[in-house]
């Protein structure tokens, strides 16, 4: 199996946050974790090692928390990514498959990209891949400079580049795939002779040549993967991009979307065809959509909510990891959270699961029967279980459990004063 390596200690200054970049999140997932994700989906990977420096406690918690098969090695200082890469050297002494090297602050990469990318390192029979981009503008991007019969020479930095090298579009992705018995020798042998004082792991190709090793590029199809997050205006421009590539997904397996423009729905959520989002919605997490569903005008779905076929979820309804069986209501208005809740159930307008205790901190759940029918502004309580075909009445706050076909209902008696008004006028 392959290892990678993730690069992710620099500062990310210009993010102007105390969190650290790649912690940094588009529909709740971290930049890093996005890169982890598609390395580990080619299924060609077993260990990760990501390079932290900067708030390194943080990246390190979030990652120990998240991924069992990813270890976190701190560099410190940071003397660029030659140096970045050469703090692994203890852990891979004596490993001599694969390894893969990427940016922690890539999010858009794809598991597909990193398959071709591979495999076309394997049936070139290199040593040493790059991948490199063609770029209209290939400014403070490294330089892919070829030798006259077009192979690999170099890779120049921008800062150190030649008039006639600057010219060059074709740049390096920092995407990189070597054959780590091999090349790992050139990382004991980098010097810091350059523009800016630090270990260029860039520097490894010419090495790699002048030591007859095998070195070729991998040109990348679509340039929005290697899109690098430096900024906010960076981080709102690739979540942008992911909820296009999402969108589109879904438009071509049959949902329909009625206003793209407004619809937000993150890579993790799973719709069947037939389903309408209406605009404005926020879907955000893992989440599961069912056939022939409404959701919205102007819902917003937090993840780990799953919907059967033609539930219907819609204006100014929050969900959060909450099941809904088949042909269940909630149209308007309400908070559902923590809850399962059963199928031909209605919801009505302003219903609030209260599962959240802040005094204890504690969360707890809600559970309604199948055929249930809460009323408009109710309040269930939890942790509360409301039975099959039991019908809680508006305005009621429930506090017990209501058992199978029963009704509920908390509400104060009504009190009709007749001639009230004119009295007081
Ligand atoms: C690097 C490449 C450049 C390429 C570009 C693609 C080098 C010398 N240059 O340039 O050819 O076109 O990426 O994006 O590699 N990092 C560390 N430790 C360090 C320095 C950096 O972990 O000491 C990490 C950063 O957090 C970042 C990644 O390495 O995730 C790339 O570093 P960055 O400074 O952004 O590289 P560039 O100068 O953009
Ligand atoms: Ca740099």
């Amino acid at each position: 199996m392959i290892k990678s390596i993730i690069l992710a200690a620099g500062k990310g200054t210009r993010m102007k946050s105390e969190t650290p970049k790649v912690l940094h999140t588009i529909f709740d997932k971290t930049l890093v974790g996005y890169v982890i994700d598609a390395v580990n989906n080619t299924g060609l990977v077993d260990e990760n090692f990501i390079i932290v420096g900067h708030q390194a406690e943080r990246v390190e918690d979030y990652i120990n928390k998240t991924y069992n098969n990813t270890k976190c090695v701190l560099q410190s200082p940071q003397l660029g990514t030659g140096h970045a890469v050469s703090m692994v050297l203890p852990y891979l002494n004596n490993f001599d498959g694969e390894v893969i090297i990427l940016c922690g602050d890539t999010p858009l990469i794809t598991e597909d990209t990193l398959k071709e990318f591979i495999s076309s390192h394997h049936s070139k029979n290199s040593d040493l891949t790059v991948m490199s981009a063609m770029f209209e503008d290939p400014t403070n991007y490294g330089r892919i400079i070829r030798n006259d019969d077009d192979t690999l020479n170099s890779i120049v930095e921008e800062k150190d580049a030649t008039p006639a090298q600057k010219a060059v579009k074709e740049v390096n992705a920092g995407i990189y795939c070597l054959n780590w018995g091999k090349i790992m020798p050139a990382f004991g042998q980098l010097k810091s002779n350059n523009a800016q004082g630090e270990y260029y792991l860039t520097d490894i190709i010419k090495w790699a040549n002048e030591q007859g090793l095998k070195v070729d590029a991998y040109t990348l199809k679509n340039n929005d993967e290697i899109f690098g997050i430096n900024s906010k205006t960076h981080l709102a421009e690739a979540t942008k991009i992911l909820n296009q590539r999402v969108l589109q997904k879904h438009l071509d397996n049959g949902v329909t979307i009625i206003s793209p423009e407004s619809t937000w729905i993150s890579p993790e959520t799973e719709i069947e065809a037939d389903t309408v989002i209406y605009p404005s919605c926020y879907i955000t997490g893992k989440n599961k959509i069912g056939k022939n569903c409404k959701i919205g005008p102007f819902a917003h779905l937090r993840g780990d909510v799953i919907l059967e076929n033609n539930v219907k979820v819609g204006n100014f309804v929050e969900v959060k990891k909450t099941t809904i069986k088949s042909n269940t209501n909630a149209c308007h208005l309400s908070y559902l959270g923590d809850s399962e809740i059963g199928s031909g159930v209605n919801i009505g307008a302003g219903t609030i699961t209260a599962n959240y205790n802040p005094l204890t901190k504690v969360k707890s759940k809600t559970i309604i029967g199948n055929e249930v029918k809460i009323g408009s502004n109710s309040v269930l309580v939890a942790p509360v279980t409301i039975e099959e075909g039991a019908n809680v009445a508006a305005l009621s706050v429930i506090t017990k459990n209501i058992p199978s076909w029963a009704l509920a209902i908390t509400r104060a008696p009504l009190k009709i004063v007749e001639n009230w008004v004119k009295r007081v006028k």
